[in-house]
């Protein structure tokens, strides 16, 4: 596991904006803390991203905060871990960009939010494998669980490259449960298509040595690539932990 050192102080001038650009393209994502409760993170990360907010629910931002009923779930608001995935993709287009706001860090250490950059995992792939990947279109869209038709689904390759940048879109939880916030002490029967379930198997076993982690201090921002970095989350047991996020694209 690598941990990562935050930017600090940062500010919005075209300067600042510039080096910032500079970490995301080269870094894939950036964390920064503040001592400021009323940093504007969301022009931030609008700044530095060069887009618009997408809607996600609904709603532009998205309150990360524990509800009683996903206690239990692999999903954002309850307290299990989170598997690796990126975000959305049971969308026509995933945002571009994810960027999550810490208003109350959790008190227990957990809860510590970990990404790694999908291109170390490709290379661990066969030539076919990756041509495999590249050439099935694969249907993304819950039928069970608590996202159960929350999209109409999206039908789209796993793997794809914008230059040599991979896009990569995937869920661990969808692929191996078919529901992206399963219960993972009550798994229903299911049975996933066996190539992507290895790959999802590999996907895992490669994140959990090689990811990065970021317990996200009081008023920081982190920002992330969602076409080329997969995120997760740690277990945490404080019900007070609250994040905010924005979906970028
Ligand atoms: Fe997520």
């Amino acid at each position: 596991m690598l941990t990562v050192s935050p930017v600090l102080s940062p500010e919005l001038s075209a300067k600042s904006i510039s080096n910032y650009q500079q970490l995301l393209e080269v870094n894939h994502f950036i964390y920064v803390e503040t001592e400021e409760p009323n940093f504007d993170w969301i022009e931030f990360s609008k700044l530095v991203t060069g887009e618009e907010l997408m809607l996600q629910y609904g709603q532009e931002i998205f309150h990360v905060l524990y509800q009683p009923e996903y206690m239990k779930l692999s999903d954002a608001r309850g307290e299990r871990r989170l598997l690796p995935h990126t975000e959305a993709s049971d969308y026509q287009t995933p945002p571009k960009y994810l960027a999550l706001w810490c208003k109350k860090p959790s008190a227990c250490g957990g809860g510590m939010t970990t990404l790694a950059y999908v291109e170390g995992f490709l290379k661990t792939l066969t030539e076919e494998e990756k041509k495999k990947l590249m050439e099935t279109r694969h249907h993304f869209g819950a039928t069970r669980g608590i996202h159960a038709n929350r999209t109409q689904g999206a039908i789209h390759p796993i793997l794809s490259f914008e230059g040599n940048k991979p896009v990569f879109r995937f869920s661990c939880n969808y692929i191996k449960y078919g529901d992206y916030s399963p219960d993972p002490e009550d798994l229903k029967p299911y049975t996933p298509e066996p190539f992507l379930a290895e790959i999802a198997d590999r996907f895992l076993e490669y994140y959990e040595e090689k990811h990065m982690a970021i317990r996200m201090e009081q008023y920081s921002c982190l920002l992330w690539d969602n076409k080329c970095m997969a995120h997760a989350r740690t277990t945490y047991s404080d019900p007070t932990r609250e994040l905010e996020r924005i979906f970028l694209g």
